[in-house]
């Protein structure tokens, strides 16, 4: 056998060298979570604790990067975008996958839940949980729900009845069921990005909006509505969602370590989503800039007698099953 030269086997060893290098760094799954909103929210600071605590149960197996604010992309292109492949996971409202699924819609249905435990004891039963897997057919799974909170009502104008809404123009999410909401009071609904409400609000191409406190304070929207109607009228919560086919095709280890930090996030997400949704509610009356209106109880029952015929439109999309096993929860 010829005795193998010096330059050959260095040339060898540089390229093992080269070749472990590569295998180290395609070993590790860089996986990125991207978002809308701004990291001091609930859906914020769980991608940033699902970060964190997936980076300590994986240590180098795993980068997590989070994208918050809508950096890398909006919530009408971040479903598809999960499943080229180009984002791992996306938390978009339950009120954007409408083109998905139509049973999701559930979750917007005004004045369908009466606080947060309600919403938790929905989303955590049967019928919540088997609502996760319910784009499956579309190659995409829900891993959890992190809370957000109720949706408050803001404009120019005091929105105390729901006549005062006649012909105003308020920013909505994309769903039809919001749409119908705002339709069954004869205001005009105009889906539009989150990162576009601003300056919409702003420059008056609309007049009013709805949204969480934490969404109201984050974005500062206070700061260009005159009042906000404290009606507590309907919800934003959020679906975790990734590809089911990038999900099971995961290093059973690595998935078993996300499948762990997503837990502990969601526990996480949604233990503080109450107490931030107060400090930020605090923090809107605080600044002077806006006037938060306290409807009175008949102001409350003309609102939800104005828009209860949006539950039967949108009955069989849903499930009636589906609704019932939601309203039982309060
Ligand atoms: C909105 O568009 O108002 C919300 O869905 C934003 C968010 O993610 O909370």
């Amino acid at each position: 056998m010829r005795p193998i030269s010096k330059s050959i086997l260095a040339a060898g060893v540089a390229a093992a060298a080269l070749l472990g290098t590569n295998f180290a760094a395609s070993a590790q799954e860089v996986i990125k979570f991207a978002h809308v909103v701004a990291p001091n929210t609930p859906k914020g600071q769980g991608a940033e604790f699902f970060k964190k605590r997936a980076e300590e149960i994986l240590g180098d197996k795993v980068k997590i990067e989070v994208y918050p604010n809508s950096q890398l992309f909006d919530d009408s292109k971040v479903l598809a975008a999960i499943l080229r492949g180009d984002v791992q996971f996306g938390a978009p409202s339950l009120a954007k996958f409408g083109k998905w699924t139509k049973k999701l819609q559930v979750y917007d249905l005004p004045f369908l839940f009466k606080d947060m435990d309600a919403v938790s004891c929905f989303q955590n039963g049967e019928k919540g949980q088997e609502l996760l897997g319910s784009m499956s057919s579309k190659g995409l799974t829900g891993v959890g729900y992190w809370h957000n909170g109720l949706k408050q009502l803001s404009a120019n104008k005091p929105l105390r009845m729901p006549t005062d809404a006649e012909g105003l123009k308020f920013r909505i999410q994309s769903s039809d069921v919001i749409a119908a909401q705002f339709e069954a009071v004869d205001a005009v609904p105009q889906k539009m990005a989150f990162s576009e409400t601003y300056s919409a609000l702003q420059t008056g191409v609309v007049d009013g909006q709805e949204n969480t406190w934490s969404n109201i304070y984050s974005k500062k929207f206070f700061e260009v509505q005159d009042y906000i109607s404290e009606s507590n009228h309907g919800l934003l919560d959020y679906m975790v969602v990734t590809s089911t086919k990038w999900w099971e095709g995961l290093d059973p280890e690595i998935r078993e370590g996300l499948a762990q930090a997503m837990t502990e996030a969601s526990e996480y997400a949604n233990n503080l989503s109450a107490d931030l949704t107060a400090e930020q509610r605090q923090a809107v009356i605080d600044s002077g800039e806006t006037e938060v209106l306290q409807l009175t109880d008949a102001e409350f029952a003309a609102w939800r007698d104005a828009v209860k015929p949006v539950w039967n439109e949108f009955a069989d999309d849903i499930g009636q099953d589906i609704i019932d096993a939601a309203a039982a929860c309060n």
